[in-house]
């Protein structure tokens, strides 16, 4: 399935001057663009209103001349770790395409998607999920069929020292986005209204803190939030499903435990470890090192949520996790021992040496572990990955992709969007 994105619409709106009546199709057909067009018309943002202002076309359009829409999905934070990865799965494994909504703010990075730059089934769309009258535009230009919110402020250190900007996107965003959700969704007929989805993307961190012995996270565990990031993720998970119970909204609410793999924002705790290692720089373990967190590949993350779209229960919530508790010392020596077998240093030391123990995290919650069998019996998803083959493909691919990281290190992935769109104007 090729989908049909609002071509007529999008063409109305980016007529150059100097071009022919051929150059220049009108409502009725589309099939007409030539291919040189749709270069020229690339890499410009369009001008139509509030839309218009923050959209930038990344893709190759479709031409098609078949009238009918066909489904697609829009995904929030699509520039971000997981979303980013989610992105490029689902446009290497589906025909159908995303319109991927993300505010860029220094956790997107547009290198991540560099693969898929022009890739006719992606649209990226610079802009914040708190945005009304942005996202009610590109609701009805794309009319998807689902939406997937991965936007967050997501650090829990950053969500420490300035809670400010996660109460304003994960709460307020949260909110904007389901009402304007909510105000597509509703304008609906009956057969599009029945199978629209809204899936919520959140963390094991709204349950609280485990001790040693408590058993694992289920679905029905009480909310006990710690951290500002913690509450503000409760927050917006709250509000979900008060949109599922108050207006019928058809949500899906997936809490995850922590993520590792590609193209992680190396201020985490595996991507700093690994980028500090081969810098020669210390690795800084909090406080004792004990803290347990429950490992899932980012892959495995992004199936489990095709999944729960495909499959999950209208207002259900659905825990997923790796089945891989570890404390963040092992993490952290294993990491270690891959770079000493990967990229073994000159002097025949092990990076280990490189380890220092430093101030705890304020308020640093010792234990989550997440219990996802919900996941396999009604769903039959399970991961793919064990921590020992995930983490091996994960430092790999640090190790073969230093220019990513070192643009991120430099700040110079921040310029990503000036340098692709070198004399388009906003
Ligand atoms: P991330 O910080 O890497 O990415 C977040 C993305 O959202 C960025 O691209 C950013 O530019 C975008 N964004 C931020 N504010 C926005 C706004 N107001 N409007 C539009 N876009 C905005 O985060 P991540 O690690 O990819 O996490 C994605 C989601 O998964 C978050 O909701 C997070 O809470 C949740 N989660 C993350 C983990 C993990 O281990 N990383 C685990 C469980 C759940
Ligand atoms: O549990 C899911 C959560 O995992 C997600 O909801 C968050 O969005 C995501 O950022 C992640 O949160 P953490 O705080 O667990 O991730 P982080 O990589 O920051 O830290 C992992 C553990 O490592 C945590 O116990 C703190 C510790 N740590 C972290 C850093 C950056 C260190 O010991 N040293 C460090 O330098």
């Amino acid at each position: 399935m090729v989908g049909y994105i609002d071509i007529p619409a999008v063409l109305e709106e980016t007529s150059t001057a100097g071009e022919t009546e051929a150059d220049n199709p009108s409502r009725d057909s589309p099939a007409r663009l030539t291919e040189s067009m749709i270069q020229a018309r690339r890499k410009r943002p369009l001008d139509r209103g509030v839309c218009a202002q923050k959209q930038w076309i990344t893709f190759t359009l479709n031409l098609h001349s078949n009238t009918q829409r066909t489904s697609m999905i829009l995904v929030t934070g699509g520039a971000g770790f997981i979303g980013g990865n989610f992105v490029l799965d689902w446009c290497f494994g589906s025909d159908e395409p995303v319109v991927n909504l993300d505010k860029l703010t220094y956790a997107g990075n547009l290198e991540t998607l560099a693969s898929i730059a022009d890739n006719q089934k992606h649209i990226f769309v610079q802009g914040d999920i708190g945005d009304r009258s942005l996202v009610a535009c590109l609701l009805a230009d794309h009319r998807p069929r689902a939406v997937i919110n991965f936007a967050a402020e997501s650090h829990v250190d950053r969500s420490i020292h300035g809670p400010g900007d996660f109460i304003k996107t994960n709460i307020e965003g949260t909110y904007n986005l389901l009402e304007s959700v909510r105000g597509y969704w509703s304008n609906l007929n009956d057969i599009e209204k029945h199978s629209f989805r809204f899936l919520h993307v959140s963390t094991d961190e709204v349950y609280g803190s485990l001790s040693s012995t408590d058993p694992a996270f289920t679905e029905t565990n009480r909310y006990e939030p710690n951290s500002p990031y913690s509450a503000s993720k409760a927050a917006s998970d709250h509000l979900v499903r008060a949109w599922h119970h108050t207006y019928g909204l058809p949500v899906l609410t997936t809490n995850c435990s922590n993520n590792y793999g590609p193209y992680h924002f190396p201020e985490k705790l595996i991507p700093l470890m690994i980028v500090n290692a081969l810098a020669g720089k210390s690795l800084p373990v909090y406080g004792d090192g004990m803290q347990v967190r429950d490992w899932l590949y980012v892959k495995d993350h992004c199936s489990a949520i095709r999944c729960v779209l495909r499959a999950g229960r209208l207002g259900e919530t659905y825990n997923i996790g790796g089945w891989n508790e570890k404390p963040n010392i092992e993490i952290v020596r294993t990491v270690c021992t891959l770079l000493d077998e990967f990229r073994p240093k000159a002097d025949g030391t092990s990076y280990a040496a490189q380890i220092i123990y430093v101030t705890d995290r304020l308020g640093h919650d010792r234990r989550y572990a997440i219990d996802a069998r919900k996941m396999e019996r009604e769903l039959g998803w399970k991961p793919a990955e064990t921590f020992t083959t995930g983490i091996r493909k994960t430092v790999q691919w640090y190790l073969d992709n230093p220019k990513w990281v070192a643009n991120v290190q430099s700040g110079a992935y921040r310029d990503w969007m000036q340098k692709q769109y070198a004399g388009a104007t906003p």
